[in-house]
């Protein structure tokens, strides 16, 4: 775990960093976005000790990094810059073999192994390019082998600086994703800066929104689309974006709240007048601890007459439901599979909690439409 507890940097009388604290989780992507001089690049050199701050410590798995030794520090913190800072004059072997020779911890045999294998992990052939300069390759390539090298060094941790923004579009993409399987499989702790809100949503597991120096919202992606903490949060990820990412939109945010709902131990005939009186054409059954069990609708009523006493004799015992968090997309899904127009919405634990309809679906979705085209026009 990385922590920076109450760090500021200052430069003469200019404040870099502002009283900065917040704790990198083992093994999680941390993405820190903001405006250009906002000090995200200050960030990320004060953990691998290229610069010291004023004032407040980084603890790295709990030991301040002011005592330890920077070189051998850097050694175990693999670093990714944008302008990809192979060395020219060195093959692309020897560039991703360098530090993991320095640091003599793997047999030469171990180090070519594992050249190898993430050569191929970065979709790069090994016989094609192990021996080449990195001149000889495209900018996407050659961002890839500095990819390739940071990991290669077997550090826990590895600081990525706006690593692609100099690439075009479609190798960026390939990229992301490469990186994020990689972070899947190998578990590193990456920290990882950037201005484009975009790559940071499809990479983070947490954002750190930066302005002036100081942290804005340092939150998990979906906290930081549902509750900005701010009004240049707000501003910065974009009004629209939630909506532009459905799978953060949760049945709770679409159902209505407080369904007509019945226990099963009332008749059939009340069943009716329950009906009747709500103008609904279903009822919802729960039990006595409110847990969901079954669902009813006027043509079983009316089908089934009042010689069935109970609700719970002719409900259909097997409904289908959403849970409260369930997405948008798998909500849709749901409905546009089974060809229904409306879902009970449960709890983890069973609990009824309310009800999604057509109608609730498009009330919400077009208010936000609404809100969308207002904002179009300020
Ligand atoms: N060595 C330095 N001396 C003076 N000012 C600096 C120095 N390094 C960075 N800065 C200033 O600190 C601010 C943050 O810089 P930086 O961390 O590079 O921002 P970012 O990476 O977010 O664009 C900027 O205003 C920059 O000009
Ligand atoms: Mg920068």
């Amino acid at each position: 775990m990385i922590e920076m507890k109450n760090i500021s940097k200052k430069v003469g009388n200019k404040i870099i960093l502002d009283d900065i604290s917040l704790k990198i989780d083992e093994g999680s992507f941390v993405v820190f976005i903001g405006p250009s001089g906002c000090g995200k690049t200050t960030t990320l050199k004060l953990m691998n000790k290229l610069i010291e701050p004023t004032s407040g410590e980084i603890y790295i798995d709990g030991k301040p990094i002011s005592k330890e030794d920077p070189i051998k520090l850097r050694r175990n913190i693999g670093y990714v810059i944008q302008s990809i800072g192979l060395f020219p004059h060195l093959t692309i072997r020897e560039n991703i073999e360098l530090i993991p020779k320095l640091k003599k911890d793997q047999t030469d045999e171990e180090i070519e192994q594992k050249t190898l294998e993430l050569m191929k992990m970065v979709g790069l052939n090994p016989n094609e390019f192990l021996d080449k300069y990195p001149s000889e390759l495209s900018g996407g390539q050659q961002q890839r082998i500095g990819l390739v090298r940071a990991i290669a060094t077997d550090a826990k941790i590895i600081l990525m600086d706006e690593p692609f923004s100099a690439l075009d579009p479609i190798t960026r993409t390939q990229l992301q994703e490469w990186l994020y399987s990689l972070q899947e499989e190998l578990k590193k702790t990456i920290v990882f800066v950037t201005h484009d809100m975009d790559e940071a949503l499809k990479l983070a597991d947490k954002i750190c929104i930066m302005k002036d120096g100081k942290v804005q919202q340092y939150d998990t992606v979906e906290n930081l689309l549902r509750n900005p903490a701010n009004e240049f949060v707000r501003n910065f990820i974009g009004s629209d974006r939630l909506w532009s990412t459905p799978e953060y939109i949760k049945a709770r945010d679409i159902m209505i709240k407080n369904p007509v709902s019945v226990q099963s131990s009332r008749t059939v005939i009340q069943g009716m007048e329950i009906m009747r009186t709500n103008k609904v054409d279903s009822l919802l059954v729960k039990d006595k601890e409110d847990n969901f069990i079954g669902i009813i609708t006027i043509k079983e009523l009316r089908q089934n007459g009042i010689q069935n006493h109970y609700l719970s004799d002719i409900m259909n015992k097997e409904p289908l439901f959403v849970y409260d968090d369930n997405n948008l997309v798998e909500i849709l899904e749901v409905m546009n599979r089974e060809n229904i127009g409306h879902i009970p919405v449960i709890t983890r634990y069973n609990k009824l909690a309310g009800l999604i309809t057509r109608s609730s679906l498009l009330s919400v979705l077009s208010e936000q439409f609404l809100e969308m085209e207002v904002s179009v026009l300020d």
